[in-house]
C-alpha cells in the first residue's frame, strides 16, 4: 500500500517563549517579541489580502485598536502575501470600503509580509488540512514577558469574534493582577474564582463561611466579588 507523507506542523505551546523572528511589515521592520517587551500583543494571521472575511476582520481590529491600547495591548497581523499587496489592500480599505458603520478605516498596526512562510510555519499558522498556501486565522496572545498565554485557531471561512479576543486579554490580565481565575463566560464585574483551598482547615473555614465575602459552591469551588472598576483601575494603562 502506498504511504502518503504528511508534513508535520509544529505548534508552539501555552507557556512557551513566543518564537523569535525579524520581519518586514507595513510599519517597517519588527523584531518579535523583543520590540514589545512590557506590552501584551495579539499576533494574528489571516489567509489572504483582498478577501471579504479578512477585510471585515481588519476593519474591526483597526477600529478597536485604541481599546486594545488602553489595555496595553498591541496588534500585529500576518499573511503570506507580499508587502505591496498589503499596502494596496490597506489603501483600498481606507479609500473604498464602508462596512457596518465603519469607514475611512486606517490600519496603523504592522502587517507582516511572510511570502517565505518562515514566520507562519514557526507558529503553526499553515495547516495543510485547511490550506497549503494560506495561513489559517490564528490568534496568539503574548504577554509582556514574551510568553504565549492563549492560542485560538479558526478556519478560513469563519471571521473571529473580537469581543472574545478583548475579553481574553482582560481575563488574562485580571488573573495575573488579582491571582484569581475566571469562570465560564466571565466578564468584568462578575465574581471571580479564588484558588482552591490548600488545606483541610481552609476548606472547613470556607464551608463555614469564615472567609469574608466568599461564596462556596463546594469546598473546592469558591468565588468572590471583584468590581469592574477595580479590575480596570488595575489593568488599564
Ligand atoms: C476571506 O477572507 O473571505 C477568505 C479567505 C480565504 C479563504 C476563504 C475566505
Amino acid at each position: 500500500m502506498e504511504e502518503t507523507k504528511q508534513e508535520v506542523v509544529s505548534l508552539p505551546r501555552l507557556g512557551d517563549d513566543a518564537p523569535r523572528f525579524t520581519a518586514e511589515t507595513t510599519q517597517g521592520v519588527i523584531n518579535f517579541p523583543d520590540d514589545y517587551k512590557g506590552q501584551w500583543v495579539i499576533l494574528f494571521s489571516h489567509p489572504a489580502d483582498f478577501t471579504p472575511v479578512c477585510t471585515s476582520e481588519f476593519m474591526t481590529f483597526a477600529s478597536m485598536q485604541d481599546e486594545f491600547k488602553e489595555l496595553n495591548t498591541e496588534l500585529v497581523g500576518l499573511s503570506v502575501d507580499g508587502l505591496y499587496s498589503h499596502i494596496a489592500w490597506l489603501r483600498t480599505i481606507k479609500e473604498k470600503i464602508e462596512y457596518k458603520g465603519m469607514k475611512d478605516i486606517e490600519v496603523n498596526f504592522p502587517l507582516i509580509e511572510d511570502i517565505t512562510m518562515e514566520v507562519s510555519k514557526k507558529y503553526g499558522m499553515i495547516q495543510p488540512g485547511e490550506s497549503n498556501t494560506k495561513a489559517v486565522r490564528a490568534v496568539f496572545i503574548v504577554d509582556p514577558a514574551g510568553k504565549i498565554r492563549t492560542m485560538i485557531y479558526y478556519p478560513l471561512s469563519m471571521g473571529r469574534n473580537f469581543d472574545e479576543l478583548k475579553r481574553a486579554i482582560i481575563a488574562l490580565q485580571t488573573a495575573d493582577a488579582f491571582s484569581v481565575a475566571t469562570p465560564a463566560d466571565w466578564r468584568p464585574g462578575d465574581d471571580v474564582i479564588v484558588p482552591t483551598a490548600g488545606s483541610c482547615g481552609t476548606a472547613k473555614d470556607r464551608m463555614e463561611g469564615k472567609e469574608g465575602e466568599m461564596k462556596c459552591y463546594d469546598w473546592f469551588f469558591c468565588t468572590k466579588p471583584l468590581a469592574k472598576e477595580e479590575v480596570f483601575q488595575k489593568i488599564r494603562k
